[in-house]
C-alpha cells in the first residue's frame, strides 16, 4: 500500500512511522508513506496556503489552488483508490472501515487545518471524509496517523502470528477478554484457574464468555451491529 499524506505541518507526522510496527511495515516494503508539504505547491511569494473566508467569520480557510496542484500531480502519477479528507464532520472511523481500506493499493490523506478546506476541494477531489471521533483537533494530522496505523497493522504480513489482528477488540464486534501473564500469583492476585488448565476448548469458551460480558457492560451498542 502507498499512502500519500498532504499537510501543512509534515514535522507532526514523521516520528510515528519511525518506530514499532509502522516502521517495520515500511522496512519490509509492505507500505510506502510519503509526506507532501502544501507550502511546496503555493505560487504566492509568502508561501501562504490559507486565506480569509468569503462572507466573513472567524478562522482561516485552506485555499483550493495548492491542494489542487498537489492532488493533480499525484493523480497524474498513479490511480488512487480513495482521496480522504480528515474532518470532524466525516464518517466516524471504525474497524470495519479499516478492514476494507487495508486492501487498497494507493490512498491520499488530506489533513485539514485552520477552519478547514475550501468546499470546492471537497466537491471536486475528495472521495471519502473521515473523523476519528466527536471532538475537534487542531488539524487532521493526528487523525491521519490514527487512520494510517489502523490500516497498516491490517496489511497481510505486517503483524506476526503472536500479534495477529484477528483477536483484536472490535474484529468481531466484541471487545477483547481480560489477558494475563506470569506470575500466576502476584501478591495473592491470582490468574483465573481456567487459563492455567491447559484445556484449550475451556479456555476458548471462557474467553468468549468474558468478551461477551465485557462488551455487554461497556459497549452494548456493538452487540446490536
Ligand atoms: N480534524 C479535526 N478534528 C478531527 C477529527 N475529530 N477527526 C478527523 N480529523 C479532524
Amino acid at each position: 500500500m502507498r499512502i500519500d499524506i498532504i499537510t501543512v505541518v509534515p514535522e507532526l507526522l514523521r516520528s510515528p512511522f519511525e518506530a514499532s510496527i509502522m516502521k517495520r511495515a515500511i522496512e519490509k516494503g509492505l507500505v510506502d508513506v510519503h509526506f507532501h508539504n502544501l507550502r511546496d505547491y503555493t505560487t504566492n511569494k509568502y508561501k501562504s496556503v490559507d486565506d480569509y473566508p468569503y462572507g466573513g467569520g472567524a478562522g482561516m480557510v485552506m485555499m483550493v489552488e495548492p491542494i489542487d496542484k498537489c492532488i493533480t500531480q499525484l493523480k497524474s502519477e498513479r490511480d488512487y483508490d480513495e482521496i480522504i479528507y480528515m474532518t470532524p464532520d466525516g464518517e466516524t472511523l471504525h474497524q470495519g472501515m479499516a478492514n476494507a481500506m487495508s486492501l487498497y493499493e494507493n490512498i491520499i490523506i488530506l489533513c485539514g487545518h485552520y477552519k478547514g478546506v475550501d468546499q470546492r476541494v471537497r466537491d471536486h477531489f475528495i472521495t471519502k471524509e473521515i473523523s476519528i471521533g466527536d471532538y475537534v483537533l487542531s488539524g487532521g494530522e493526528l487523525g491521519a496517523l490514527v487512520l494510517a496505523d489502523a490500516l497498516i497493522r491490517l496489511i497481510p504480513g505486517v503483524l506476526s502470528d503472536e500479534t495477529s489482528a484477528l483477536t483484536d477488540s472490535f474484529q468481531d464486534n466484541l471487545l477483547s477478554p481480560p489477558i494475563y501473564t506470569r506470575p500466576a500469583d502476584y501478591k495473592g492476585w491470582k490468574v483465573p484457574d481456567v487459563l492455567l488448565s491447559g484445556h484449550a476448548a475451556k479456555i476458548d469458551q471462557w474467553r468468549e464468555e468474558k468478551a461477551f460480558e465485557h462488551t455487554k457492560n461497556r459497549r452494548p451498542d456493538l452487540l446490536d451491529r
